[in-house]
């Protein structure tokens, strides 16, 4: 099965409403300027909270074809949990996906497996398609491999997921997040088709074949080709190298 690849942008904690509308309408201009086919590749920017109407409003007005996605959500669906911010709320602003496990949401803000399989569920109730971001620290290589961490997390993260609930699974060794150190292209490959497997132990065939599988950590586009030329690979979680518009828009341009 042909899996269109998929390019995402994690801005994380950067850029306020106007710079993000800024980057999108710069990004979407050079990518026009280099007649790049985008239907061949999706492109989703994860903007901050505070960004989303701002960039929803201009991708409509636009015309632009870029998915819009929310960094994080929570497990409730509205009530008394201040500074929660709920799907049923990003899906009203036509947010399509939802970054969901970052070892960032996991390191600084405790989330374990059980609360990333809750804001799973959250996601799919709500419509939006979760990014679900599974990956080993260095100490977890060390001691168990690059792949026993990602596959027991992403285990209990597809418990309870409908076989053909649509999800996206980003592996992110924590390692090579923002240290300019990525995995081997290999090393990465081998790691994606373990989780492909999950996919296919989980939730059948179809889902197996069908769900992208990304690859993230310090992706920039001298490499990018050479994750995308991996079978298990289908696109990438950029964080960094989604800020600057040439730098993404050479990433999305990976095939030429
Ligand atoms: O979500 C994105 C990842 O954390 C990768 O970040 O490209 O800056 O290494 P990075």
């Amino acid at each position: 099965m042909t899996r269109t690849p998929l390019i995402a942008g994690n801005w994380k904690m950067n850029l306020d409403h106007l710079q993000a509308v800024a980057l999108v309408q710069k990004l979407h201009w050079s990518l026009k300027d280099a007649d790049h086919d985008f239907d061949s590749v999706d492109v989703t920017v994860f903007p901050p909270f505070t960004d989303l109407r701002s960039v929803q409003t201009l991708l409509d007005a636009d015309k632009i074809p870029f998915g819009l996605g929310a960094q994080d959500l929570s497990v409730h669906d509205s009530g008394a949990y201040t500074g929660e911010i709920s799907g049923a709320f990003l899906s009203k602003l036509n947010v399509g996906s939802v970054i969901i496990g970052h070892s960032e949401r996991r390191e600084y803000h405790a989330e374990d497996d059980q609360v990333v399989a809750a804001k799973t569920q959250a996601a799919l109730k709500h419509g939006l398609v979760p990014v679900i971001c599974v990956g080993e620290t260095s100490e977890d290589l060390e001691k168990f491999g690059a792949s026993a961490v990602p596959v027991g997390q992403l285990e209990v993260a597809l418990e309870n997921v409908p076989a053909d609930a649509e999800i996206v699974v980003a592996y992110e060794p924590v390692w090579a997040i923002g240290s300019g150190q990525a995995a081997t292209p290999e090393q990465a490959q081998e790691v994606c088709q373990k989780l492909r497997d999950v996919i296919r132990a989980k939730l059948g065939d179809d889902a197996a074949d069908k769900t992208r599988v990304l690859y993230g950590g310090s992706v920039k586009s001298e490499n990018i080709a050479s994750f995308m030329r991996e079978p298990d690979i289908d696109g990438a979680l950029v964080g960094g190298g989604s800020l600057k518009v040439d730098e993404f828009s050479a990433i999305v341009r990976f095939k030429n």
